[in-house]
């Protein structure tokens, strides 16, 4: 079955990809602090609002405000989007607190961040799901097993949404795994993975497709550029 193809918004991406995501699914966009995640869910996320389609933003750890001055600063204007109401921005980390000292209940609060979730889906009627970054909201989960399950039922019930979402997550630095847990990438229809390249006294930002169900895709590593009139840009 072919399933419609949703703009990454990152140009000279979609030609990697066959022609973008797959409507419904859910993405994984993964690298250390810096590496441009925040850029890239921004940009998924302008791209569906030039065309009609809504979005549910979840934050983490920062605040709507600054995400809104950080867009502004290339000149995206989240605030009129907001106003009205096709645009749903929200930091859920009030939620979390609780999680974050302890008292993680598992399943019970499991199932409130997905109705959540959902809920704010419905006020926008969201056809995107960004959650940036998907790492704290499980931080202090200490079972592997339980965590990888948490994970998983996340991710399946974001792809029962029907909308197309991208969840990030931050890679430790200097560690060699394409995720915060080593589990995202399993349950995730597509993984891009962002770093640094050294080359000789200067760093290369670069991305590479690691994983994307349903579609062939060129293992290449490719170099991309942050500017400040169009955001990020793929090369080659
Ligand atoms: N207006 C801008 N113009 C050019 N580059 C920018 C601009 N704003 C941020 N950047 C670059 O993007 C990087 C941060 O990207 P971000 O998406 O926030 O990273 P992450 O979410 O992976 O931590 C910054 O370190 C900076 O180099
Ligand atoms: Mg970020």
């Amino acid at each position: 079955m072919n399933l419609e193809r949703i703009p990454s918004g990152i140009m000279g991406l979609d030609e990697l990809i066959g022609g973008g995501f797959q409507k419904g699914k859910t993405y994984l966009i993964s690298g250390e602090a810096g590496t441009g995640k925040t850029i890239f869910c921004l940009q998924f996320t302008l791209e569906g609002l030039m065309n009609g389609k809504n979005t549910v933003y979840l934050t983490i750890d920062e605040r709507p405000a600054h995400l809104v001055q950080d867009a502004a600063t290339f000149g995206w204007d989240l605030d009129e989007p907001i106003r009205k109401k096709r645009l749903n921005l929200i930091d859920i980390t009030p939620e979390f607190s609780e999680l974050r000292m302890g008292k993680f209940k598992g399943d019970v609060e499991n199932q409130k961040i997905l109705d959540e979730i959902r809920d704010q889906v419905k006020k926008v009627k969201a056809e995107r799901v960004v959650i940036d970054p998907i790492a704290p909201m499980f931080a202090s989960s200490e079972n592997q097993f339980q965590l990888r399950e948490y994970i998983r039922q996340l991710m399946f019930s974001l792809d029962e949404l029907g909308t197309t979402n991208l969840v990030s997550s931050i890679i430790d630095t200097g560690s060699n795994m394409i995720s915060k847990f080593g589990v995202e990438e399993f349950f995730a229809s597509g993984v891009i993975v962002l770093w640094m390249e050294r080359e000789e006294m200067a760093y290369n930002r670069v991305m590479m497709v690691r994983k994307m169900r349903g579609t062939p895709i060129d293992l290449r590593v490719r170099k991309f550029t942050i500017d400040s009139k169009t955001g990020i840009t793929l090369y080659g």
